[in-house]
């Protein structure tokens, strides 16, 4: 080991408990563990925290829609991504959530050491309020006419006409996308966070080699607009944590956070015997590294590192910055199928590939990340199943089957195994500045060098040869041995791939492993390790990504943050509205469609016509008991060729989904093919 043993604690952000793990999403949560998983290999004291970001108004918004308590929903969602991580191989030591009494009691012990040291304080402002839902409007929850350029329909706080910002309380004709109700002004007292206060402290920060080149520049941006005081307390009702000593008034969503970082390895801590103070203090010497996406640097390099420091804790080491994945070179679309959620991948690829293909693309910059499918499964192809793998299937089938199922006592080519040796230094400065992609290409470089040299020994005759037995043998021995220090180098990336390999190779591998040799070791029998990526397969994720679109009705766009995202979608004129032909349809006959997780075949009676639907109300109906009931249907359509049939049609049911979906019953007095509007 080149250096001592550093104590290193990482995290990724945080994914809102309100939407699924998505691929990108999956970008952050694999940078995390490749670094972690290589921190570990080098035997280092590593650990890793997550959680899900439970409160705010878009979480609690989307709990009431689905009718259940936004602590239900939360949980609910924590363990599903939770699963969806540990199927990618992402291990957290913890994977926790913002609704917790650790974080309940930092965030409290944050705050009131803030409050304390004079750097809270109180005014009144006011904002527009929903009268009808009885709540304050964040931004983006208001919709209206830009007051710069007239166009209607725009954001509360910007226009995408003209893209002009502003205040929602500048827009005109502001309506609650809540209710739709016309918002009024309101009066309310708010806390706020000094953060003008913490600049110099927080230029010395940057300087100290914390952020990317590039995200330091942008910081300066900040600085030069000034540093305002920060908002960080919402009105009820508000899903998260009462302000102590301000009943009514909630912590905004951003403040308790990040302090879910600490929340989550304070709970780790505690069950594990783990001195949390020797992380967190502020004369740590521990290493604190947070991963985060480009969006979210403003909170996590002004408004986090200031309470730390006013609060007495240390500040992170580095905050790593990657950019935004897109797909096939456009932003993830949802029409397109290429918002892709995590469990829809997995349904179909084997999690490996996306792992190595994203380690092969990831730098220390901020450029986004594009993964184009045909690149994906050449990359994968060739790489992992036509250079990786290749090297010991090529030569495994030989010693088990010749030599006794043993390496050689002697290794041929000392000077090829001792640059495969030399390589560890730059693969693991590369791994350690995140440069994952210089790891890889110098990884391949390695593997094509091995198949090259069994080429040119060529013992697929040699063996045929009596005279060259020991030859042979120490061939396929050095073959072995190459592609053991390859996996040895792409562990961190591909930890399914080592684990099978370290059970061929009859070892186990951490870094130092790459610097001796197998000789004159049992290995056991070679089964396939890697499977090429099927090009179907890519197809049918594809679709599926765009049945999940028309199958649910509850899987809009997750809304991902109070600032950013847009609730709802554009409205569409009276006109639009009047084109749909709404009709009452009896369900003549419903069954269940092979290889559909979510869609029931119905055939729809409209009173002498039938038509043929793809519902994805599986979840909340068994066929049989739909049968005779009616429902309402869009009855002009275009049909649609879906994967399992044509769809003519669209059915259309309320309630708050999942096992919730109501249709009518017959006697309710609707008759097949009756106008609905
Ligand atoms: N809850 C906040 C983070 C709080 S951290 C104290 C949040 N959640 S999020 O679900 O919207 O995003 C979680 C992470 O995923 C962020 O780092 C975000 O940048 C990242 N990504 C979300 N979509 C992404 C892509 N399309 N590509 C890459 N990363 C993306 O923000
Ligand atoms: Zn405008």
């Amino acid at each position: 080991m080149a250096d001592s043993q550093r104590k290193i604690l990482v995290t990724s952000a945080l994914p809102y408990a309100n939407g699924s793990i998505h691929l990108g999403h999956l970008l952050e949560h694999i940078q995390t563990d490749i670094w972690t998983r290589f921190q570990r290999l080098r035997g280092h004291q590593c650990y890793s925290v997550c959680a899900d970001d439970a409160h705010g108004t878009p979480v609690m918004l989307k709990a009431q829609e689905l009718g259940i308590s936004p602590e239900d929903m939360v949980e609910q969602t924590r363990q599903e991504h939770h699963q969806d991580l540990c199927d990618f191989h992402v291990n957290y030591d913890n994977y926790y959530i913002t609704h917790s009494p650790e974080n309940r009691e930092l965030s409290e012990l944050i705050y009131q050491r803030l409050d304390d040291a004079g750097y809270i304080s109180k005014r009144v402002i006011s904002q527009l309020y929903d009268p009808q839902k009885e709540m304050f409007l964040p931004d983006r929850f208001v919709k209206g006419t830009c007051p710069s350029c007239g166009a209607e329909d725009q954001n509360g706080d910007s226009c995408d006409v003209c893209s002009a910002t502003y205040s929602p309380t500048e827009v005109i004709n502001p309506r609650s996308v809540v209710s739709g109700a016309t918002p009024v002004l309101k009066d309310s007292e708010h806390y706020f966070f000094d953060l003008p206060q913490f600049e110099d402290m927080l230029k010395g920060w940057l300087r100290s080699g914390a952020i990317q080149e590039e995200m330091a520049n942008k910081l300066q941006e900040w600085f030069a607009e000034g540093l305002q005081q920060w908002d960080i307390s919402r009105d009820a009702p508000y899903f998260g944590f009462e302000i102590p000593g301000a009943p009514g008034k909630f912590f905004y969503v951003w403040v308790d956070a990040p302090v879910g970082y600490m929340a989550s390895f304070k709970h780790y801590c505690d069950q594990h015997n783990i001195d949390f103070n020797e992380y967190w203090n502020a004369d740590s010497d521990a290493e604190l590294y947070h991963f985060i996406g480009k969006d979210i640097t403003y909170f996590h390099c002004l408004f986090w590192p200031a309470m730390l420091e006013g609060a007495g804790f240390r500040k992170p080491t580095g905050v790593n910055v990657h950019g935004f994945v897109t797909v096939n070179g456009a932003k993830m679309s949802k029409s397109k199928g290429t918002f892709i959620k995590g469990r829809t991948y997995l349904d179909h690829l084997n999690p490996e590939y996306l792992r190595y293909y994203f380690a092969s693309k990831l730098s220390d910059g901020v450029m986004d990340i594009d993964l184009n499918f045909d690149d994906f499964i050449s990359k994968v192809n060739s790489d992992l199943v036509g250079k990786v793998v290749n090297i010991a299937s090529r030569c495994a089938g030989f010693i088990n089957k010749k030599f006794d199922a043993t390496l050689s006592e002697n290794v041929a080519e000392p000077q090829l195994v001792a640059e495969f040796q030399q390589a560890s230094t730059g693969i693991a400065e590369a791994f350690e500045k995140r440069q994952y992609n210089r790891a890889i290409r110098e990884i391949m470089r390695l593997a094509d060098k091995a198949n090259q040299y069994i080429d040119a020994q060529a013992p697929w005759v040699t063996i045929k040869d009596e005279s060259k037995q020991q030859f042979t043998h120490e061939v396929c021995s050095l073959g072995i041995n190459l592609f053991r220090i390859l996996m040895v180098y792409l562990k961190p990336v591909l930890p399914e791939l080592a684990e099978k390999s370290e059970a061929f190779l009859n070892d186990t591998l951490n870094w130092d492993s790459s610097q001796h040799l197998l000789t004159n070791h049992k290995i056991s029998k070679f089964k396939a390790l890697l499977q090429r990526v099927d090009s179907d397969k890519v197809n049918a994720m594809i679709e599926a990504s765009k049945e999940n679109l028309q199958a649910t009705n509850n899987d809009a766009p997750p809304v991902d943050s109070e600032l950013s995202k847009d609730p709802i979608s554009e409205t569409i004129s009276f006109d639009d509205f009047a084109k749909i032909d709404l009709r009452i349809a009896k369900i003549a006959k419903a069954e269940h469609v092979e290889g559909a997780d979510k869609l029931l075949k119905l055939q729809l009676d409209l009173g002498g016509e039938t038509k043929q639907v793809f519902a994805g109300i599986k979840s909340a109906y068994d066929p049989a008991s739909l049968e005779g009931k009616l429902t309402v249907m869009v009855a002009n359509l275009a049909p649609r060729k879906m994967r399992f049939g044509l769809s003519e049609g669209m059915v259309l049911a309320a309630g708050p989904g999942g096992k919730d979906l109501w249709i009518m019953e017959p006697h309710e007095g609707a008759q097949p093919g009756m106008r609905v509007k």
